[in-house]
């Protein structure tokens, strides 16, 4: 939540702080602002809405001379998304600008304590008292006063701070929220993330928890939070710059989806060899994988949703117990964990709050950790025990699609793997289920390919009032995710529901023309969700079903049918979510939805 950058060299800084930002406005996109030292003080621009409103201000940052520079975009956390509330914040006499991502949970109670001092505060912002707090303890030394402030602030931070007593210098600091630094031929830059300094350079350094780096066009150093020097060495990015693009397409969801087929191959392919998985570089024995006695997978939203896919998956294939959990809800509930359990943490941006926090609650019990991480480098996959990266490589629409698949095929792999070493199946089962899963990327682009049969549904659909997603077992996890879909992206209500559940209660919601999504991809449990749809017709519902090919005979019964290709049963969700996809996006497409980011959603959750 939220995008900072910065940048100190020897071009215009305004632009580089745009072009920058807007790699970062999935982040955050209620207000904007930038702040840049013109050699005599520091001016600032901000301006509520959509970052375009502020470069039109700016006229893409030409109106703003000077070489150094910090910028935000916002994703509104205290107080409204104002002008007054939009960052860059200062202090009093506006010689000290701060950017921050984060939350400073005791704002409030250092917010009385410089007012009792004479500071007067003009936004509702926590990140205000940065200001004024460095500017209390500012003598001559910037650092000395950044340490400072860092013992008297609680919760998350990444900051870029200018001060106008130290021109061309920049000063950055994070806890607990990301912040990279980039060392660029020109000039060096800081950010929320790689996209933002991928024009400039692929040279970047990872700055962890409560360190702090100061740049100036020529150099970068690196402090630890007692203000002594530390070394580090730069990671090189070989991320292809177009990845970050939308390279034609309307909107980035669309190219994501259709950078799925390469995702699962990407993820898949290089963990199978000699015809079994490999999954070396979890560095985990035959020994270890037979002791794990329980589960737990925690995450948050769609990577929930695939949680909640391979409990299903580990529970049938493996015969492992497992429990998943919503990464908020794991970490205040005080879990039971045993020694030999295996906590997995899923995450796409490796940098959600509540799945970090949940990480650090088990690790802090002596659990074993494994993250299944997207974003190279991140919180999540940095302190994890074991990592396994799905390769879908950026993801910049803020409804997942993407990595969601690819997270799927992680947990495949993982549960095969499983399943073998515990003797559950066996080289056959493991050489079968590698087949089906090879032929994904295949399915997956035939699916896409029927996009105009979708988008011709979903032309009927978008002023519906509510949606309902509905299935039985596998079936159920890829309706809650179809579910998350459409809400997130077309404000369009929709609940999803384990079908038999409907009697409990809901299907006193369905009225003439209520449109129900089923899905039926689970040959056992299909008769159980044919009868329930027939259940919901009589109640007027008009049922659109997606299920395996073959299954005609629910033509019968249901008013649509989509059909996917032919997989094993636990890799289905791979399939029957494309459909579900490709529906919510065009529903959204339809409505007028600013489908890349919707209204009040940020793509990485980093406060709780
Ligand atoms: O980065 P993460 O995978 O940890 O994010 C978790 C959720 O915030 C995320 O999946 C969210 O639900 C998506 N917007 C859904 O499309």
């Amino acid at each position: 939540m939220c995008g900072i950058v910065g940048y100190v060299g020897n071009s215009q800084a305004a632009p580089i702080l745009l072009d920058g930002l807007s790699k970062l406005e999935y982040r955050g996109y209620d207000s904007a602002g930038i702040a840049v030292y013109d050699g005599e003080k520091i001016h600032a621009q901000k301006a509520c809405g959509r970052l375009k409103v502020l470069s039109e201000l700016t006229h893409d940052g030409a109106t703003m001379p000077g070489t150094a520079g910090i910028g935000h975009t916002r994703w509104a956390t205290h107080g409204a998304p104002t002008g007054s509330n939009a960052h860059p914040h200062f202090n009093q006499d506006e010689s000290i600008a701060v950017v921050h991502n984060g939350i400073i949970e005791n704002y409030q109670k250092l917010k009385k304590y410089l007012e009792g001092k004479g500071f007067q505060f003009v936004s509702d912002t926590d990140t205000e008292v940065v200001a004024h707090l460095l500017d209390y303890y500012y003598k001559e030394d910037p650092m000395e006063a950044i340490l400072r402030v860092m013992n008297r602030v609680e919760g998350s931070y990444a900051l870029g701070i200018m001060f106008k007593s130290h021109p061309g210098v920049l000063y950055a600091v994070r806890k607990d929220s990301p912040l990279i630094v980039g060392h660029g031929g020109d000039g060096n830059l800081i950010a929320s993330d790689v996209p933002a300094v991928l024009k400039y350079t692929r040279n970047v350094y990872f700055i962890q928890n409560e360190e702090i780096a100061v740049l100036s066009g020529e150099s970068i150093s690196f402090y630890n939070v007692d203000g002594e020097e530390i070394a580090k060495e730069p990671s090189t990015i070989d991320w292809d710059i177009n990845a970050a693009e939308k390279g034609g397409y309307e909107h980035f969801m669309l190219k994501e989806m259709y950078e799925q087929p390469q995702t699962v191959r990407d993820t898949l392919s290089p963990r199978i060899k000699g015809g079994m998985v490999d999954i070396e570089e979890l560095g985990m024995s035959d020994e270890e994988i037979r002791g794990i006695g329980r589960l737990h997978i925690i995450a948050c939203g769609s990577a929930y949703h695939t949680g909640m896919t391979a409990k299903y998956i580990f529970e049938g294939m493996a015969r492992i117990p497992v429990d998943v959990d919503l990464a908020s809800e794991f970490r205040y509930r005080n879990p039971i964990l045993a020694e030999n359990d295996l906590v997995i943490i899923i995450s796409q941006s490796g940098e959600t709050a509540d799945s970090l926090a949940a990480l650090r609650e088990a690790k802090s019990r002596g659990i074993k950790t494994l993250g299944i991480v997207n974003v190279v480098g991140s919180s999540i996959a940095r302190e994890a025990d074991k990592v396994m990266y799905t390769w879908a490589g950026p993801e910049i629409a803020v409804a997942t699609t993407k990595a969601y698949s690819a997270q799927l095929i992680a947990e495949y792999l993982l549960a095969i793997k499983f399943a073998q070493v515990r003797g559950e199946i066996t080289e056959q089962q493991v050489v079968s289920y590698l087949k089906d899963l090879q032929k994904l990327p295949e399915q997956i682009e035939m699916l896409l390919s029927n996009k105009g049969k979708i988008q011709h549904f979903a032309n009927r659909y978008i002023s519906a009032k509510d949606v309902f997603f509905v299935g039985r077992g596998i079936d159920y996890a890829i309706s809650l995710e179809g579910s998350l879909k459409l809400k997130e992206i077309s404000y369009i209500h929709s609940e999803a529901y384990a079908a038999g559940e409907l009697k409990h209660g809901t299907i006193s919601l369905i009225e003439e023309g209520t449109l129900v999504a089923s899905v039926l991809t689970q040959e056992e449990l299909y008769k159980k969700t044919i009868s329930n749809i027939v259940e919901l017709k009589s109640r007027g519902a008009f049922v659109l079903a997606v299920t395996n090919t073959g299954n005609t005979e629910i033509e019968k019964a249901a008013d649509y049918v989509i059909y996917i290709p032919q997989t094993n049963r636990w890799f289905t969700n791979s399939l029957a979510i494309i459909p579900l996809q490709l529906f919510s996006y065009y529903v959204a497409v339809g409505k007028g939805c600013d489908v890349d980011k919707p209204r009040n959603l940020a793509k990485s959750v980093t406060v709780e």
